[in-house]
């Protein structure tokens, strides 16, 4: 039957579609249930319909409080069924009311070695400081920005790199990788958080 699958996304969508391709390509034992943008014209919305996967757009606007704007997600995701919520470009930080109910069920896709560089623009960041080598990282979400336990890292050479945006380019296949190898596992067994440290179990 394979696991139920939550996508929220706010831009271009392109870890989305590396989940969409992990599915077609039966890499991933589940599927796309709905994918919730909080931007009324992601492109990742597009490629929802493209896909035949119902869409949802949340905005902030329509909400008084940001935990508000959480407990409508919640609701979406629970008439779902949902068993995994995959932060695919979503830029908005996850308060406890929907973080305590979906504990260690929701991860996120970030563009840099954690802790390393957390927060909007990590390429850049890791750029602009000179790093030599950066990537990406897989991480279950907590109440702190990119600080929850790590699932899964891949380093990628940045030292030929001329401006932050090459190094977003340079980097951006490998989270496509890592993110659908997790979802995939993810699909096939469990991952248990002891502290900080994550270890896998297949079933
Ligand atoms: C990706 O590089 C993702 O790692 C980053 O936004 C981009 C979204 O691209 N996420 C963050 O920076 C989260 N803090 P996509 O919409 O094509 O997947």
């Amino acid at each position: 039957m394979g696991i139920r699958i939550a996508v929220l996304a706010s831009g271009r969508g392109s870890n989305f579609q590396s989940i969409l391709d992990g599915i077609k390509e039966k890499d991933i034992d589940g599927k796309i249930v709905i994918l919730i943008s909080d931007k009324a014209d992601a492109y990742a919305l597009t490629r929802a319909k493209e896909n035949g996967i119902p869409t949802q757009v949340v905005l902030k606007k329509d909400f008084k409080t940001r935990e508000e704007m959480d407990l409508r997600i919640k609701e979406i995701l629970d008439s779902h069924k949902v068993d995994l919520v995959v932060l695919a470009g979503y830029m908005r930080i996850i308060t406890p009311a929907l973080l305590s109910p979906y504990k260690h069920k929701i991860i996120n896709i970030h563009p840099a070695l954690l802790p390393l560089f957390p927060g909007v623009d990590a390429q850049k960041q890791a750029f602009e400081h000179g790093a030599k080598v950066s990537g990406c990282t897989v991480h279950f979400v907590d109440e702190g920005t990119d600080t929850g336990p790590i699932i899964e890292q891949t380093v990628v050479d940045i030292s030929d790199c001329k401006d932050a945006h090459e190094v977003s380019e340079k980097i951006l296949p490998f989270e496509h990788k890592t993110l659908r190898k997790v979802v995939a596992k993810f699909s096939k067994g469990k991952y248990i958080v002891e502290g900080r440290k994550v270890r896998y179990e297949r079933r």
